[in-house]
């Protein structure tokens, strides 16, 4: 059967970095509680001149830069994020034409911090289905531009940035020694919506609007629905926490991360965490932290890798690979 197996990877981040405490004389919070409550001390801030479809060409550059490619053997281009550019037309097909790539074809996915994990599953299905052979799968956010930064319960959260994973068609024997995306579970409920959106939009107040969050109500649903998507992704191919290399979980909050590990058996040592680094970026934190853990040698040719994410909507999936 076909396999859509990661070829390449990269990332971008802008170039200005906010410590915790460059919030300390804007909102009335501190860097000692920001780190106790979500284990974030940085996260990168776009300057007027990086924007969702410049820090998205960057890391697909660096993407197909790893996977030895060119934009002349892509066939698909699919952004993950909830900032783009303009209302239309699609950024993806921005970054298209950024990279001088005129064939093929482009389009966003929209499904906030869940998007990088929706896109995967998705371009998994063009692959497999034969309508692409070689996907770049883009997350590139810049949550900066619709944060209220007089919110200290949200503005502090927060980061941008961009990663991408270049996924190419191959042969496999059909079992879950191949590599390639081997499984997928994605959910939504929308009667979550008023507990994390923004509060505007084209066909609403014709506004941008601000991110607009109960974190607390967020943290209660957090664990329960990462868990489910998980179990749901392991029965799908047959595995448990233990046959794991390695987790590489959205990156919103270290406490929802490690409860969510804990619950699931998942070793500590085997979770990558970047959320220290880069605060929240939706839809950009799973290929930010993949960089990493790639960039660091952790992740390897032929490990098992699991990726998962919840956000807005409310949205939230798991897609297990082999590297
Ligand atoms: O990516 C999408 C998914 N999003 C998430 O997963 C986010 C989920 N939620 C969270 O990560 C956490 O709920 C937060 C980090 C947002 C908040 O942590 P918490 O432990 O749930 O705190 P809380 O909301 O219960 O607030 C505790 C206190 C409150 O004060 P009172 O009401 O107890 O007097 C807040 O007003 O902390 C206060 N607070 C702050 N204090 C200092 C809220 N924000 C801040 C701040 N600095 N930045």
């Amino acid at each position: 059967m076909i396999r859509s197996v990661v070829r390449g990877n990269g990332a971008a981040l802008p170039r200005r970095i906010m410590k915790n405490a460059d919030f300390e004389g804007m909102v009335e919070t501190s860097d000692e509680w920001i780190v106790q409550r979500t284990g974030i001390r940085q996260r990168h801030v776009a300057a007027d001149d990086e924007t969702t479809a410049s820090l998205g060409e960057a890391a697909a550059r660096a993407a197909l830069d790893s996977a030895g490619l060119t934009p002349a053997d892509i066939d698909l281009i699919v952004l993950a994020t909830s900032t783009p550019n303009n209302t239309f037309p699609a950024t993806a097909v921005e970054i298209q034409n950024r990279l001088g790539m005129h064939h093929g074809f482009a389009f966003d996915m929209q499904a906030v911090c869940s998007g990088f994990v929706y896109a995967v599953a998705t371009a998994d299905l063009y692959i497999r289905g034969g309508l692409a052979k070689r996907v770049l799968v883009i997350g590139s956010e810049t949550f900066s531009r619709i944060l209220d930064w007089s919110d200290r319960s949200t503005c502090v959260l927060f980061g941008d940035g961009a990663g991408a994973v270049v996924l190419e068609a191959a042969e496999g024997a059909g079992s879950i020694a191949d590599r390639g995306v081997l499984a997928a579970s994605l959910r939504s409920d929308g009667v979550h919506k008023e507990k994390l959106f923004v509060d505007g939009g084209p066909s609403t107040t014709g506004t941008v609007g601000h991110l607009r969050m109960e974190g607390r109500e967020v943290f209660k649903h957090a664990v329960g629905m990462i868990t489910d998507v998980i179990e749901a992704t392991f029965a799908q191919a047959g595995i448990t926490a233990q046959d794991l290399d390695w987790f590489v979980p959205h990156q919103a909050n270290k406490r929802i991360i490690d409860a969510s590990a804990k619950k699931l058996g998942i070793a500590e040592q085997k979770v990558v965490v970047t959320v220290d680094l880069h605060g929240n970026t939706s839809a950009a934190s799973v290929p930010l932290a993949l960089s990493v853990a790639v960039a660091d040698g952790r992740i390897k040719k032929g490990d098992l890798v699991l990726l998962e994410a919840m956000g807005g909507g409310f949205t939230w999936g798991a897609v297990l690979l082999r590297w």
